[in-house]
């Protein structure tokens, strides 16, 4: 008999979600209508942010942020190691150079004390992932851009419902960016959203989203007029209401789905708290994870043939586990730039352990148990030889 397959993560869409694309698919705007600023609205009330700008997805998020942050040629851009290229590629789009900061051996997040050695007079902005659904410290990197006047693009992705000393993720940075990708937490096909307590930033970043253009036809039609204004060299980077009508549906479900994201780590964590060689991310005091992703982490000096053994052998039991994620500079785009390995040796040695393990709302516990069985039957056999 053939096992199911457990993937690492998937959309969970329901009748209702189907419906409210449906209903939008029905009425008179497709793009850029009542639907895109309700779902701004909604996702706004739910991270506590004053203002929500709606975009195609994340990594347009994060290109914008960085435009309005001012970033361009000649700045440069701190991003941890470990994380989605994208991230990075974000302040290279807008012509700056990124500077890679270390992880955090433990939380495998970026470390203050690498942001801090990598600052010169050229820094212009800092972009923390919340790797896996996990805060950075704010408050460290606060006070580091305060004492350097450098802007935070936070890279929430992987972060909505996570909380930091009791705050929302989406309220905690001068701009954050969120993904609607399917594998994220809620889904809009492609999507993604910029959160900011800045009104003057909101207005730039609508601006930029639809080719730097002033108004859009919406606005244009109720006014009676024709005429437009092109006051920057903005992109198209527009999400549709067919889109933010799947959103809106899924956001009323992020916070249950968020509760048992919380349910399933806690189980994982339980179960491998007494495995020698292996470790789980930890979640520093005053932070609240979304568990976007339950990445462990295989440790000791065989970690990296360890974890190619562990990641053939739960893929053959039809288990998705995944990676995530190689240093972004040992990527062939960024080593013809002249990056290459030791730039980051916590990275490095983390990434060498990494696996993520199935984690999505939907997985059922006996689901969860062939994983937790699978990981440590593995290792138990591996570690023997
Ligand atoms: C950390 C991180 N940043 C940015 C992105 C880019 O988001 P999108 O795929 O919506 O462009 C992703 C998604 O894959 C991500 O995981």
């Amino acid at each position: 008999m053939s096992l199911e397959f457990i993937p690492y993560g998937r959309q969970v869409v329901d009748d209702d979600d189907i419906a409210a694309v449906v209903e939008t698919l029905r009425s008179p705007w497709l793009t850029t209508g009542p639907m895109v600023e309700a779902f701004e609205a909604d996702f706004a009330a739910y991270v506590g942010a004053s203002h929500a700008v709606a975009v195609s997805n994340g990594t347009a998020a994060l290109h914008l942020a960085m435009l309005a942050a001012d970033v361009g040629p000649g700045d440069e851009v701190i991003a941890p190691a470990i994380t989605f290229v994208a991230s990075a590629n974000a302040a290279r789009y807008a012509g700056a150079d990124v500077k890679f900061a270390d992880v955090d051996p433990e939380s495998f997040l970026i470390d203050v004390d690498s942001v801090r050695s990598l600052i010169t007079p050229r820094t212009k902005a800092i972009v923390p992932v919340d790797y896996g659904g996990m805060p950075c410290d704010y408050s460290a990197l606060q006070a580091l851009a305060d004492e350097y006047g450098l802007v935070i693009v936070e890279d929430a992705c992987h972060a909505p419902g996570a909380e930091y000393q009791r705050r929302p993720v989406g309220s905690l940075s001068t701009m954050t960016a969120f993904s609607f990708h399917p594998v994220k937490h809620l889904t809009t096909g492609e999507g993604g959203m910029i959160t900011t307590e800045s009104e003057e930033l909101a207005t730039r970043l609508r601006i930029l989203r639809s080719h730097g253009i002033t108004s859009d036809f919406r606005q244009r039609e109720a006014a009676g007029t024709w005429e437009l204004d092109q006051v920057d060299l903005g992109y198209n980077y527009r999400i549709a209401d067919i889109n933010c009508a799947l959103g809106r549906s899924q956001l009323s479900k992020q916070p249950d789905w968020v509760i048992a994201r919380r349910e399933i780590a806690d189980r994982y964590t339980e179960a491998f708290r007494d495995i020698e060689g292996l470790a789980v991310q930890s979640e520093p005091e005053g932070r609240r994870s979304a568990w976007h992703l339950y990445p462990v982490r295989i440790t000791g000096a065989d970690a990296a043939s360890i974890r190619r053994e562990v990641y053939a052998r739960m893929r053959a039991e039809s288990i998705g586990v995944n990676v995530h994620y190689r240093p972004v500079y040992l990527n062939t785009y960024y080593r013809q730039l002249g990056y290459s390995e030791g730039l980051c040796p916590v990275a490095e040695d983390v990434y060498a352990g990494l696996l993520s393990l199935p984690m999505w709302p939907g997985l059922d516990e006996s689901s969860q148990e062939r994983v937790i069985a699978s990981l440590r039957s593995a290792l138990a056999e591996l570690r023997q030889v």
